[in-house]
């Protein structure tokens, strides 16, 4: 029996920190760390035993893949194809909140496990001062998936993923909130290019660097392990908190927490157990970067339900109402 690691935290602005991180991975180890998305829960892309402590430490199924962080564009070029398309969305959106689904390269470095034994690889280079310093310091591509348990919410703080993640995991690099507060958008460029995850970077903002529109991936109500869906890991109740959610309310009901959107509350606010507003102003961008934590926070109250204000599906949006549908879907 081996004693679970006690978790280290310390400041990602600190140079010391990333000398650790980048020993840490060296070694094996697991590490979070914050990128402008969500923090990540890094290991050696090329090292299966760590990979497998990551997926353990998660409580991921392993048939879940695992994106492979990179530098840059170059940097990604060892690990996958890129098309004409995928070219582009690189030299657009990286670093940046952007993961692009492509051919696995021929001599691919990455460990078999991290990309569950498909022949497509999801590769990103991430715009955060902390994350880019961990991987220039590291040298290699570093597989990590948002930072939480399997089945919780995103971590958009240390605070989230020590609560998530303590005795699990070897380090965390606080490099405070994360500025965008939703997961990346992933895009597979395996022909005509398909949103597989809305994320950080608004789907029409990619439909214009393209110049057309993105395929719609085939929507997957109930995913299971054996009717493979494109983006394996969106199964339906993959954000759930603990508490029922009941979403677009145009009501509070006695005993409901409320998440609210924007300047206009709904017909019993008032009454609401604790009120958290995503955007007082309506604001979208605002609105992503708070969700994961407004979420975790209501998921506290032991309330009967979350009652959730409709946001409206333009922008971020579309991300949005798809983490919150996805943190409704529940058994
Ligand atoms: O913003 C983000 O993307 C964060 C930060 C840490 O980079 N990471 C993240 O990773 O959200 P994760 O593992 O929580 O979500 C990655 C998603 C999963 O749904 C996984 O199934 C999908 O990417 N994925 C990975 N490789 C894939 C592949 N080859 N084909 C299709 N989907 C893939
Ligand atoms: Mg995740």
């Amino acid at each position: 029996m081996t004693a679970p690691p006690a978790t280290r935290v310390l400041s990602g602005a600190d140079d010391a920190a990333i000398g650790q991180a980048a020993r840490c991975l060296a070694a094996g180890g697991l590490v979070a760390f914050p990128t402008e998305t969500v923090y990540g829960l890094g290991a050696d892309a090329g090292d299966g035993r760590a990979i497998a402590r990551l997926y353990e430490a998660k409580g991921r199924p392993a048939f879940n893949p695992l994106i492979a962080h990179v530098a840059d564009a170059a940097a990604a070029r060892a690990l996958a194809r890129f098309d004409g398309d995928a070219a582009r969305l690189a030299e657009t959106f990286w670093p940046g909140p952007l993961t692009l689904v492509l051919p696995k390269a021929g001599n691919c470095p990455v460990a078999e496990l991290a990309t569950a034994g498909l022949d497509t690889i999801a590769v990103r280079a991430p715009n955060h001062p902390v994350a880019q310093k961990i991987l220039a310091a590291f040298g290699k591509p570093i597989v990590a998936p948002s930072a939480n348990r399997s089945g919780r919410v995103s971590p958009t703080t240390a605070a989230h993923v020590l609560a998530d993640l303590r005795g699990r995991v070897d380090l965390i690099i606080d490099g405070g909130a994360t500025p965008v507060g939703l997961e990346s958008t992933i895009v597979a460029c395996l022909g005509a290019p398909m949103l597989l995850r809305p994320g950080g970077l608004p789907r029409q903002a990619i439909e214009r660097a393209l110049g057309r529109a993105l395929a719609q991936a085939p929507h997957h109500g109930e995913a299971s392990a054996d009717n493979a869906p494109p983006a394996p890991g969106m199964l339906a109740s993959h954000y759930a908190p603990r508490t029922p959610l009941r979403l677009n309310v145009t009501r509070v009901a006695p005993g409901e927490v409320l998440l609210a959107f924007g300047p206009n509350l709904v017909a019993g606010a008032d009454k609401a157990a604790r009120v958290l507003n995503l955007s007082p102003h309506g604001d979208l961008v605002e609105a992503a970067a708070n969700l994961f934590s407004h979420l975790r926070s209501l998921d506290t109250a032991a309330a009967s339900c979350i009652a959730v204000m409709p946001v409206p599906q333009s922008g971020l949006g579309e991300a949005i109402n798809d983490r919150l549908q996805r943190a409704a879907a529940r058994g």
